[in-house]
């Protein structure tokens, strides 16, 4: 597993699919467990993540390691990647075809951690895996089950807790609650 993981890795390192190989400081391939029960993925790497080289090391993956200590997740547990492996500049949204681009890096990195449960964070990352135009607000608290059984916890990406309404917390609170759940009780795998 690890070794299909590292030569993936080295494949997206090199990768040129997209301008945002020409603006880059590094790739942000991914973080954690390779046996992980959960996968957490977020949008893109913002600016410390491109100088680091690794997903969610600033206030929000401060926030993200809060958030699941509280809920008795540990990091053991959790493999952490974005839907982009490249910031884009200035922090502007993902484009299309960027994710177009990026995409199968992430559907392979899923086929390869084979997480119970996957937990996305704001709009980009749940549009991309449920197929959905319905926005985060009204997806999250939920879960969906998605392809080959995995559970999808949607919930607020960490920068608009950081940045908004004290509720918006306490809201994904309750979603990593749900998570911590659904890997103590995980849902009988259809035949
Ligand atoms: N925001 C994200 O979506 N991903 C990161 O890695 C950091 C911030």
């Amino acid at each position: 597993m690890t070794t299909e993981l590292e030569t993936l890795r080295a494949t997206a390192e090199a990768c040129q699919a997209c301008r945002l190989a020409e603006t880059r400081t590094n790739v942000v391939f991914g973080s954690g467990s390779p046996d992980a029960d959960v996968m957490i993925i977020g949008e893109a790497p913002g600016k410390n993540e491109d100088l680091q080289g690794e997903p969610f090391v600033g206030a929000a993956g401060k926030l993200l390691d809060s958030l699941m200590e509280e809920a008795g997740i540990q990091r053991d547990q959790v493999y952490i990647a974005n839907v982009l492996k490249c910031r884009p500049p200035g922090n502007r949204d993902p484009r299309h075809d960027e994710i177009d681009a990026c995409k199968g890096y992430l559907r392979r990195q899923l086929e390869l951690v084979e997480p119970t449960v996957v937990v996305t964070l704001g709009n980009f990352a749940t549009k991309l895996l449920l197929k959905t135009e319905t926005g985060i607000t009204r997806m999250r608290g939920q879960r969906y089950r998605w392809w080959r059984g995995i559970v999808v916890v949607p919930t607020f990406h960490p920068a608009a807790a950081l940045r908004g309404r004290p509720d918006t917390r306490a809201a994904m609170q309750q979603d990593f609650a749900l998570v911590k759940e659904t890997i103590d009780n995980p849902p009988a795998t259809e035949s």
